[in-house]
């Protein structure tokens, strides 16, 4: 989808391409990369590529070891700039970029090491503005860069030129901003291991490049690409500086594109086609613009917000407002399975069959809890049969601390002779722990404990809310055990797994989340691999009758518009899902949410979840709940 009408054209700044997925943008941008190549390569002369890290351009680079390996591209006349480097690290330490870039990239395609640049994390301080200096000759010495790939960071930063970058910034040491240092905590094993420092090329040194693919996945992007797109150039968002560059093209997924105007609101850019879906969003987009109930609204309200040919088509803002309402009413219910032996006309589910199966997938223990806990427990007390299968350890998220802790009461155990075990394992699990020091990777040993670890609170955090454990499936996947977080690969192997569950479980509903997620994260490849095994079984009769509930995580939840089951939850059940999610004891530090929203890490959020959503049908006109869980219904396209 491209950028046509005028008006667009006046609010997007910036060329900006919408794929249906990342691997079909990561097509393009690397035919377009193989193509130069190519042609320099006829005329005897280099290519010179600016790349970045972070989990945006991996598939990217998968894509040119596949056109390197099956379609014979050559790297062996390329040149390459890294964007930047964290201060400190060297090229060896698993989470740098020399490091990643060798893993993700140049170990796998044929190009010269010595024709491979990444800044020099290690370099002294005070030689630091020295060799920031030859970099910047470097890259002049080598023709410049042809081909700049930037991903950008929710501050809005591209490369490591955090808010207040200038236009003219060349490669220099920075300090990393707090949100930054966030979003890479997982990755560090934690936030207090992340490096507080980087070089990064400057603003002005991407914008000396020909040509500029700035590519961005999932909706945790979407505000920032809007903002990068539409706004006006500011050193609050470096990546605005990008409208300056005249051949510049964002290439994104329609995640990423969800608040663009063209996508969030397009009756503003031009005529829109008043489908019952596109109704539904412009008028509950309407009375929040305007802040008013849905009954309130009037004529004016319709035609001032550029929707007048919508009551051309449907009449007066009186009959347009009370359908809305009714549609919305109609998605508030506090039977999630289904209500038995009720008419089910105007609900969510159906009432038949009852008892139902009821399969709840959580990429992560803990996902479950935090965006359907109350649910969970309706599920439970209305007498469905629920399955909670945690497709995932999590081990990953567990501090060192966590396990030093269980291991103490192992060890004591044991040496106290209660626990009947000697005390080995929890010794070889402590000589691992010092051994591998903050920055190291896990040993098998340490990530089964936390494994555990995490398993246990899974179980009680499911005792609180009255699941009882015989409910609880640990699927343990195996694309998780063997990766890092942003380095996930899911295998046939999650696929079978997956597949074996449905195929004996039969579920009439699942509750599945990590829709519209980034492609890398755990819970879009936890909902990849459900998509898949779908698939598999799309013949089977119980696939026919299933009917999937997609859910969110904390600050991310389902836009009113959006939502087809909405379940309120009373202050008692919202109370009892927080002490439920308080169980998570392993995840008080883990952070989350969004960058708009500021919240600092999991438990802030345990009091503000489902909140905004309850506010929001309040406003609207509707009744005044505690909270709300909601849904969006979703049907796999086989
Ligand atoms: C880091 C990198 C940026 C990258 C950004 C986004 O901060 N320095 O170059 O664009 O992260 O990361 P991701 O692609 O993982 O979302």
């Amino acid at each position: 989808m491209q950028s046509t009408n005028s008006e667009l054209n006046q609010r997007e700044k910036i060329p900006t391409h919408i794929y249906e997925s990342a691997d079909e943008a990561c097509q393009v941008v690397a035919s377009a990369i193989a193509e130069l190549i190519r042609d320099r390569e006829a005329e005897g002369k280099p290519t010179v590529l600016g790349l970045a890290t972070g989990s945006t351009p991996v598939r990217l680079y998968r894509e040119l070891i596949r056109m390197h390996q099956e379609e014979a591209l050559s790297f062996a006349n390329v040149v390459t700039f890294n964007l930047d480097e964290y201060y400190g690290l060297d090229g060896d330490h698993p989470e740098s970029y020399r490091r990643f870039m060798r893993d993700q990239l140049f170990d796998h395609v044929d190009l010269k090491p010595e024709n491979t640049h990444v800044p020099d994390g290690r370099v002294e301080r005070e030689a630091a503005y020295a060799s920031c200096h030859a970099y910047e000759q470097a890259i002049t010495d080598a023709g410049g860069i042809d081909i700049q790939i930037l991903g950008i960071g929710r501050t809005g930063h591209i490369g490591f030129n955090e808010p207040g970058s200038g236009p003219e910034t060349l490669t220099r040491l920075v300090t990393l901003d707090s949100l930054t240092r966030r979003d890479a905590a997982r990755d560090f094993l934690g936030e207090a291991n992340v490096p507080r420092h980087a070089i990064t090329m400057g603003v002005g040194t991407i914008l000396a490049a020909r040509q500029v693919f700035l590519l961005a996945w999932g909706e945790g992007k979407a505000s920032v690409i809007a903002r990068t797109v539409e706004g006006a150039p500011t050193e609050a968002i470096p990546a605005t500086f990008l409208q300056r560059h005249a051949n510049c093209r964002f290439c994104i997924d329609r995640a990423a594109a969800g608040q663009l105007t063209r996508i969030s609101c397009p009756w503003l850019v031009g005529p829109v086609d008043w489908t019952p879906e596109m109704t539904r969003k412009a008028v509950l987009w309407l009375a929040g613009k305007t802040g008013k109930s849905l009954l309130k609204l009037i004529d004016e309200d319709y035609t001032e917000n550029g929707m007048a040919d919508l009551l051309t088509e449907r009449g007066r803002a009186y009959d347009v407002n009370i359908d809305l309402f009714n549609i919305t009413q109609h998605t508030i219910t506090g039977w999630p399975g289904g209500k038995p032996g009720a008419d089910d006309s105007n609900r969510p589910e159906r009432a038949d069959p009852f008892p139902k199966r009821s399969l709840v997938l959580s990429p992560e223990p803990l996902d479950d809890v935090y965006s359907m806990g109350g649910t969970l427990n309706r599920l439970t007390t209305q007498g469905h049969l629920l399955t909670v299968a945690y497709q995932t350890t999590g081990n990953l998220a567990v501090p060192d601390e966590d396990v030093r802790g269980a291991i103490e009461l192992m060890i004591e155990l044991a040496d106290g002779g209660q626990s009947g075990t000697d005390n080995s394992f929890a010794r070889l699990v402590e000589r691992q722990l010092e051994a591998k020091g903050s920055f190291g990777a896990d040993t098998a040993e340490i990530r089964h404990l936390k494994g555990l670890i995490r398993r246990s609170e899974a179980r009680a955090s499911a005792r609180t809310l009255g699941v009882s454990n015989d409910r609880l499936h640990f699927m343990d996947l195996p694309f998780y055990e063997k990766g890092r977080y942003r380095r996930f690969v899911a295998e046939d192997a999650d696929v079978a797994a997956m597949r074996a569950l449905l195929d004996s479980l039969k579920p009439h509903q699942i509750f599945a989340t990590g829709y519209g997620h980034d492609p890398l994260s755990v819970p879009a490849l936890c909902f990849d691999i459900l998509c898949r095994a779908l698939k598999e079984c799309s013949h089977a009769d119980w696939v026919q009758d299933c009917i999937i509930w997609l859910y969110r995580g904390p600050g991310q939840e389902w836009e009113t518009h959006e939502i087809d089951m909405a379940v309120p939850l009373s202050p008692d059940e919202f109370e009892n899902k927080i002490q439920g999610i308080y169980q998570h004891q392993s995840q008080r530090s883990q952070s989350a949410g969004t960058a708009e929203k500021k919240t600092h890490n999991t438990w802030d959020l345990a009091h503000q979840i489902n909140q905004a959503t309850a506010a929001t049908y309040d406003a609207l006109g509707l009744a005044d709940y505690e909270a709300i869980e909601c849904f969006k219904r979703w049907a796999p396209a086989h």
